[in-house]
């Protein structure tokens, strides 16, 4: 039955659905998720495959244009990257009014946004290979961004990308190089890295993507469109929770390192506290990505030589709230975010710039989804509501007030 159809039948009837929990918004080929069996496949292909056997650039193109690349293919996508790597510098001027103290993430979307300016061709994207074009420019240039992000809040100079190093490497150095010193590649990091952002680059219609999709119903420019993402993923129900999850275990840290206690805190009704990290809308049984984010996250510090005391209280709270009857009843297993932040702060990066991290790993996800809803002559996406407010009323001028 098609949706024209459904409506005459329906009468128009509106169906309340807070949240979203049981309505699909749209058909998709690109993510398969099944929440109670835990399995995650892009484009069919397994999690788990993908971040043992690709790098995040092999993933990007299978994400965004629906099969894996050969040699040649990635070749070319590569050098279209870089080709489009540069940002204006008035852009420069942008983040020079930010200051310091500012959100890192406010500042990409921010500046996303702002790239539409400077690259007004990405907005009316009527051709496949009109959309090429804006698909290799921010993919180019938001690595750029996110650099800088970091760097201002270091109080680093800006530093540029090196065409002759792999995406994420460039990522690396852009963020790291320390002025007059030389980068060194760490392999370890940039495997990490790799798998990270392999992990987070989509998952079908999360918060962010939804976000997305709907702002590029409108035609919206891609860059507008992935600038509203950022801004959904800020939060920290969504991809602010890698942030919250490591304060929270530093908070922790310093009350004592009581875990028992904010187990208590996550179950008390009264109390606001939420377990950071625990939790998911889909998954019911366990997330697929963090068990391979956990095996990573010991990996990581042990070849770093990192011994950080909140990875002992993340695995006390994780062995609490697998035998608790309130978390074991709620299904609430730790998501991919509870170790993400573990890995980053190991790796040096502040932790303000994690949820900017998450967004690196999403863009070939969120440029994927909005790219088939394009390619799909999708409508414009426009819920409707249930008036519950007052019926017609009798205005009072100010002073009958
Ligand atoms: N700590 C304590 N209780 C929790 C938690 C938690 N982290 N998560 C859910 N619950 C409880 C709720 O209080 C509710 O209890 P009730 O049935 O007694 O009222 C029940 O579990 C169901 O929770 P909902 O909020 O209704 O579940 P929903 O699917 O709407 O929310 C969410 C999912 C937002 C992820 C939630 O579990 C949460 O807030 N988790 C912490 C934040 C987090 O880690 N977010 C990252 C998500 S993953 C990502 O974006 C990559």
């Amino acid at each position: 039955i098609d949706i024209k159809t459904l409506r005459g039948v329906t009468g128009g009837v509106t169906t309340i659905d807070p949240g979203y929990k049981n309505t699909g918004s749209c058909e998709s080929a690109i993510t398969f998720l099944d929440g109670e069996k835990g399995i995650l496949r892009y484009r069919g292909y397994a999690i788990e495959d993908l971040a043992e056997k690709a790098d995040f650039l092999e993933v990007a193109y299978l994400l965004i244009f629906g099969e894996l690349p050969n040699k040649e293919q990635l070749d070319k996508f590569h050098t279209d990257i870089k080709k489009h790597s540069v940002v204006d510098d008035d852009v420069k001027k942008i983040l020079d009014a930010f200051p310091k103290s500012a959100h890192p993430m406010g500042v990409l979307s921010s500046l996303t946004s702002a790239l539409t300016a400077f690259n007004p061709s990405s907005v009316n994207v009527d051709s496949e290979e009109d959309m090429y074009n804006a698909i290799v420019r921010i993919l180019g240039k938001f690595p750029v961004l996110v650099a800088w992000a970091m760097r201002k809040k270091l109080g680093l100079p800006l530093d540029y990308g090196d065409s002759s190093l792999g995406y994420v490497e460039n990522v690396l150095k852009m963020m790291f190089k320390q002025p007059n010193e030389d980068y060194k590649i760490n392999p370890i990091v940039v495997d990490a890295l790799d798998k990270l952002l392999i992990l987070h680059a989509d998952h079908e219609q999360n918060c962010s993507t939804s976000t997305v999709r709907i702002v590029g119903s409108s035609h919206a420019g891609l860059f507008a469109s992935l600038s509203a993402g950022i801004s959904a993923l800020w939060g920290p129900l969504h991809g602010g929770a890698n942030q919250a999850v490591l304060e929270m275990l530093e908070a922790i840290k310093e009350d004592g390192g009581d875990t028992k206690k904010f187990m208590g805190k996550a179950k008390d009704k009264e109390d606001p506290f939420r377990l950071m990290g625990f939790g998911h809308r889909v998954y019911k049984n366990f997330d697929p990505r963090a068990k391979i984010i956990k095996k990573s996250a010991d990996e990581v510090l042990e070849d770093l030589g990192v011994e950080d005391p909140i990875l002992g209280i993340a695995k006390g709270l994780e062995q609490e709230a697998l035998n608790d009857d309130y978390f074991v009843k709620r299904k609430l297993y730790p998501n991919v975010d509870f170790y993400s932040g573990i890995i980053y702060k190991a790796m040096g990066i502040p932790v303000e710039m994690f949820t900017v991290m998450f967004a690196l790993g999403r863009l070939p996800g969120w440029i994927a989804q909005w790219r088939e809803m394009r390619l799909k002559k999708e409508p414009i996406g426009r819920p409707r509501q249930v008036y519950v407010g007052e019926n017609l009323r009798d205005f009072k001028t100010i002073d009958n007030r």
